[in-house]
């Protein structure tokens, strides 16, 4: 008998798996580089217009199967029902990302521990202690991956309601109130109005085509759309749930978060006169850090405090990327949940080690593949590539190869006739060309 969320657990599950490092800092560095709100403004409609449409898709298969990725797409499939099975293994997609962002994850279990000494002083101080971790201390670099291994298959091993739903019923919730605590700490800045203004006050003018490409890609890799991991948890979807509230519950919660952590790291930014336009993990684990040693004792609880949130967004993300392999591992083979997930921990571990010694310049290791180092290339394949493929993919089964009936009669309660209309149109025509041309423009 197949365990289902409860309704509160299912969309704190769901956020907690699009709440995730990618708001922390792919968010914040896009929104600063793309002219502040006028990218959040594009961000929303894109995220309402595309992936909005493609989440749902995504979940009515799993919903309507009740089944692991690859039996969900063979039971659903009018024809051809073997070739669309095949479709269920982009899961793999999230088994990929799962082995680097555990190590990014590893890395704030070590900023973590480092709140509690002096934190460096100025910005090369800072910059010294990200590249040294990255480059030569692969030893505190293994360790702190470890553990973060270890705690979330332990947390997967518990299984989809005393693991992974208690989980997040408690996450989610510390997660929300420690971004407040510092939200509101923020609001004695001066740089919090700057932060606003930099956030809040459109300026079209920097918006150019990439800002769009960058909009799509950042609202599908924040929603955890293409990869199974939506319809998974839609497949322990309890049975009366208005699908739709829900769906848009966990949107507002991830642009929520986003937005909050904005504002936070923006606040220390315009205060201390870091570089808004920094990017990636440098805004982060660079600049951040420096700026929370200018407020002595209080900065080291700040810094705490953030990267304690950065984890929890993190773990809660990193479940739902493991769970779509080990639910089909379970099926597939009738095999024990544990036995499935070992088998999917080695991979991951060698994988992960694997992407911690291919960045690390120290070792002789440090190999590329078409000039990327295995990290880069894990993370370019699945966002760039995988992500974009399928969901086209869950577009065209949605809307062409599954039963339109059932689909009715399980979203029509939920959206109305019209909407249903608009969003199968949406499906069969707009979101597959609009992310056909983003996912191709990032080529040329
Ligand atoms: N949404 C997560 C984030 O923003 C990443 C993720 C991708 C989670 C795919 C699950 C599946 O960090």
């Amino acid at each position: 008998m197949k365990e289902h969320f409860s309704k509160i657990g299912f969309v704190l599950a769901m956020a907690g798996s699009a709440v995730g490092l990618g708001n922390a800092w792919k968010f914040p560095t896009m929104v600063g580089q793309n002219g502040g709100s006028a990218f959040i403004l594009l961000y929303l409609l894109l995220t309402i217009l595309v992936a909005f449409m493609v989440f749902l898709a995504e979940l009515s298969i799993g919903r309507l199967s009740r089944k692991d990725s690859v039996n969900a797409f063979y039971l659903l499939a009018n024809n051809n029902k073997k070739a669309w099975s095949f479709a269920g293994f982009f899961m793999i997609g999230a088994i990929l990302i799962v082995c680097f962002y555990s190590v990014v994850i590893g890395w704030i279990v070590y900023y973590i521990y480092k709140s509690f000494f002096t934190l460096p002083q100025n910005i090369n101080e800072s910059a010294a202690l990200f590249s040294n971790l990255l480059q030569a201390d692969i030893f505190s670099q293994i360790i702190c991956f470890s553990i973060v291994f270890i705690f979330i298959f332990l947390i997967v091993n518990k299984g989809i309601k005393n693991g992974i739903e208690k989980m997040n019923v408690f996450m989610m919730p510390a997660l929300f109130i420690l971004l407040l605590l510092m939200l509101i700490y923020s609001f004695s800045f001066d740089g919090f109005l700057k932060a606003c203004e930099f956030l809040f006050y459109p300026d079209f003018s920097k918006l150019n085509e990439n800002s769009i490409l960058n909009a799509l890609g950042l609202s599908f890799f924040s929603m955890s759309i293409g990869v199974c991991a939506v319809l998974t948890y839609a497949a322990s979807l309890p049975d009366k749930i208005n699908v739709i509230k829900s769906t848009l519950s966990i949107i507002l919660i991830n642009v929520l978060i986003g937005i909050m952590m904005g504002l936070i790291i923006f606040t220390f930014v315009f205060e201390f006169g870091a570089d808004s336009s920094s990017s990636g993990p440098g805004l982060i684990f660079v600049s951040l850090t420096n700026l929370f040693s200018k407020l002595g004792i209080l900065g080291n609880i700040l810094a705490f405090a953030f990267f304690v949130s950065l984890f929890f967004a993190g773990v809660t993300s990193a479940v739902s990327m493991i769970e779509p392999f080990c639910f089909y591992l379970i099926n597939r083979f009738n095999i024990k949940r544990s036995l499935a997930l070992f088998y999917i921990g080695i991979f991951v571990y060698i994988i992960g080690i694997l992407c911690i010694l291919s960045s690390a310049v120290k070792t002789n290791y440090n190999f590329n593949i078409f000039s990327y180092d295995l990290f880069s290339l894990l993370d370019f394949l699945t966002s760039n590539i995988l992500m974009p493929l399928s969901a086209i993919i869950i577009c065209i089964f949605v809307a062409f190869c599954i039963n339109q009936e059932k689909l009715k009669n399980f979203f029509i309660p939920y959206m109305g006739h019209t909407f249903f209309l608009i969003w199968i149109n949406f499906l069969r025509f707009i979101c597959p060309i609009a992310i056909a041309i983003i996912a191709i423009s990032n080529f040329i």
